[in-house]
């Protein structure tokens, strides 16, 4: 099995699946109770108003909810959602169209918002600002600046890490959530809830086992659900016992504490070429054949938050934690 069990990106086949087991309220939304309390107040407030919402930033490792987020916002708002990324928009003039062409108090959703070309991004400082664009007409000396009134919108952005957004662009959000790997008894919940949709018994210990492997992430765990009832219900069970589970997820190359082999590759990498670090992450990226950036976004995250890794000054150190994870002895100063 060569799919990455636990990558954070969505696959294509799995793409309606997900869609239909998104909540669409905040009341369904399980775990991330801070954001959800936060936002539930800022709702009713513009509610109240009769506002749209204060632009939001949605930001934190992948497959943490945060498109879930955006389109329950939208829900709970009363309004349309509209969604988009940030390398989908080339230019200025596509960022335009879109905007003339929102209701008042639509919900604008961007992936990926710090991906945006800088032309573009400088667009949309006026237009979160005070809802209107300067466009450009014809270029040369009869070059003119038209400005477009356009109506007041949400804008909902959504980024792995805030700093890789530019200060002018992050200082336009009012509303600044952070998203936070889920507690194993949320993601519990959130199994239960998955089996419960897929009109599938699991037992309290298999749930358990799979939200405890899951690197905090919904979108793992219901990924590895999808996997596991299928092995399920080949062997003829009614209900996914523990025993399949645990059987199950050592078929997936997914260990005791949720890794799978690229966490392994890493570690290991880390560990057997470099005596633990540290390592530069360019370095370790070019020697275990992963994207930096991926490396950062997807795999560092969650071995930092459990220990296993820690970023120095002079590189990235795997910890005596990870080492011992492995059953390995940790290597001696020298
Ligand atoms: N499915 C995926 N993420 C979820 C969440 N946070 N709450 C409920 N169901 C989910």
């Amino acid at each position: 099995m060569d799919e990455r069990m636990v990558t954070g990106e969505l696959q294509a086949e799995e793409f309606s699946v997900e869609l239909s087991l998104r909540p669409t309220t905040l009341n369904q939304y399980i775990g991330q109770d801070k954001v959800k309390e936060n936002l539930h107040i800022f709702i009713q407030a513009a509610k109240m108003r009769n506002e749209p919402l204060d632009h939001v930033l949605l930001y934190g490792p992948p497959g943490l909810g945060k498109t879930t987020l955006a389109a329950i916002i939208s829900n709970e708002m009363g309004v349309q959602f509209r969604s988009t990324s940030g390398p989908a928009i080339d230019r200025a003039g596509d960022l335009a169209a879109i905007l003339t062409s929102l209701e008042a108090g639509d919900v604008l959703f961007i992936d990926e918002v710090h991906r945006l070309p800088r032309a573009v991004e400088e667009v949309l400082y006026s237009a979160m600002e005070d809802f209107f664009i300067d466009i450009v007409i014809g270029t040369g000396p009869s070059a003119r600046s038209v400005r477009i009134d356009l109506p007041p919108f949400t804008l909902v952005g959504a980024t792995t890490r805030a700093g890789l957004l530019s200060a002018p662009l992050r200082d336009r959000f009012g509303v600044l959530s952070r998203l936070e790997y889920y507690e194993t008894k949320d993601l519990c919940a959130i199994v239960e809830r998955t089996a419960e949709i897929f009109e599938t018994s699991i037992s309290k210990e298999a749930a358990v086992e799979i939200a405890r492997r899951s690197r905090g992430t919904p979108r793992i765990a219901n990924r590895l659900l999808r996997r596991i009832r299928d092995i399920s219900q080949v062997k003829g069970e009614t209900e996914i016992s523990y025993q399949t589970t645990e059987l199950a997820l050592e078929m997936l190359q997914v260990d005791d504490a949720g890794l799978d082999h690229i966490d392994h590759k890493l570690l290991k990498g880390i560990i057997e070429g470099y005596k633990g670090g540290p390592v530069g992450l360019d370095t370790i990226a070019a020697t275990i054949g992963e994207e930096s950036q991926t490396i950062e976004d997807v795999y560092e995250p969650y071995l930092l938050q459990i220990g296993f890794i820690q970023r120095t000054p002079r590189g990235r150190i795997v910890t005596p934690k990870a080492y011992h994870h492995f059953g390995m002895k940790v290597h001696e100063d020298e």
